[in-house]
């Protein structure tokens, strides 16, 4: 009856802890799906010359960016802090230059400001066989 108990209890807190594990990955992946869409979007405005619209995108990228490095910071992993801070400074360029109306240079920045998404990407993300995206902590 004890151990029965304890198999359920056991199982249950095993299920409570893949459920929060998957919720967590389900909202670090949405976050990241807006970064790759707002990228787009940033860029096809730089090239419409609409200053308003990109400026809205970089805010986006922004507030993506500082749930991603609280994520890791909650996790103490120091270079993923680094990397979506590298990232949150480059769009910030991106939306200097736009404020100035240089939207071939803000192109340019933003181009830059990439270099941190992919170098947290080969840091942090692993490919599974299927194509899916995984995190990797360490
Ligand atoms: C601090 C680390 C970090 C930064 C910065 C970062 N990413 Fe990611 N990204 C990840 C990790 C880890 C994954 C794997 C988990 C996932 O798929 O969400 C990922 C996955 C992705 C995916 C695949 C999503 C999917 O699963 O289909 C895209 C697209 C993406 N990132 C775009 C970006 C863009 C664009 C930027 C920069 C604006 C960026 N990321 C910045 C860590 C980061």
């Amino acid at each position: 009856m004890k151990l029965a108990f304890g198999l359920a209890l056991c199982a249950c807190l095993t299920g409570a802890v893949l459920w929060a594990q998957s919720d967590d990955f389900a909202e670090y992946q949405g976050w990241m799906k807006s970064n790759a869409a707002t990228v787009a979007d940033i860029s096809k405005n730089l090239t419409a010359k609409d200053g308003a619209a990109a400026h809205t995108g970089v805010r986006k990228l922004q507030e993506n960016l500082a749930m991603v490095m609280a994520y890791w910071q909650s996790r103490n992993v120091t270079d993923g802090v680094r990397f979506a801070l590298d990232a949150t400074y480059g769009v910030a360029q991106v939306d200097v230059l736009i404020s100035q109306s240089k939207f071939d240079d803000a192109a340019a920045a933003l181009k830059t400001a990439q270099g941190s998404c992919a170098n947290c990407h080969m840091a942090h993300r692993d490919k599974a066989p299927d194509g899916s995206f995984k995190i990797k902590i360490k």
